[in-house]
């Protein structure tokens, strides 16, 4: 398996792993309906923010985008193909993620989480920070939202 930065042409091919890896949660159809635009991947997006894809037997299996807000760097998006999960790519794409941003000098990674990706995220080392209540078709859900704290390059 390889990491390589992602490229603008690459936006629809990691849209199909963002939808792929979303609805392996067993969420209703419409509901992945009303997070289209957040799980499309844009070619712009790609290319203005700091995106890298896990690349095996020449195909994509899984990527992520960190992207910097006003309050500091945030990790938008981290999806691993249903196929290939619990193969340890999301462990490798997060490590590459954190190796990323500690070199551009970042002591922090934010992030809001799936319900079901926070115990993936504890393991990585994040520490939850809260909650953002948000709703989906009119259902109530509340967003882990958690913090990693970045090793300083050694
Ligand atoms: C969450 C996700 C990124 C994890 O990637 P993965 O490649 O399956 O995870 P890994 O195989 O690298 O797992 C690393 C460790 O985390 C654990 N882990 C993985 N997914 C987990 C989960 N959902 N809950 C708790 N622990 C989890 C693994 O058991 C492994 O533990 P170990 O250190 O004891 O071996 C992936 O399942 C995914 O894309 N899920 C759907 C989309 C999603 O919700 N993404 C996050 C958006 S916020």
């Amino acid at each position: 398996m390889q990491i390589i930065r992602a490229k603008p042409e690459d936006a629809d091919t990691l849209t199909e792993i963002a939808f792929a890896a979303k609805r392996h949660w067993g969420y209703p159809e419409d509901w992945i309906e009303a997070w289209c635009d957040i799980l499309t991947m844009r070619p712009h997006f790609i290319a203005s923010n700091v995106a890298y894809c896990a690349i095996e037997a020449e195909r994509a299996v899984g990527f992520y985008v960190l992207t910097t807000e006003n309050d500091g760097l945030h990790l938008d998006h981290l999806w691993i193909v249903p196929s290939a999960m619990r193969r340890g790519i999301g462990r490798a794409l997060f490590e590459h993620a954190t190796a990323q941003a500690g070199n551009s000098g970042f002591d922090s990674i934010k992030i809001e989480a799936d319900p079901n990706a926070e115990g993936f995220y504890k393991r990585m080392g994040a520490t939850r920070a809260g909650t953002r209540v948000s709703e989906a078709d009119g259902e109530r859900r509340a967003l882990p939202l958690l913090e990693f704290h970045v090793p300083r390059p050694t």
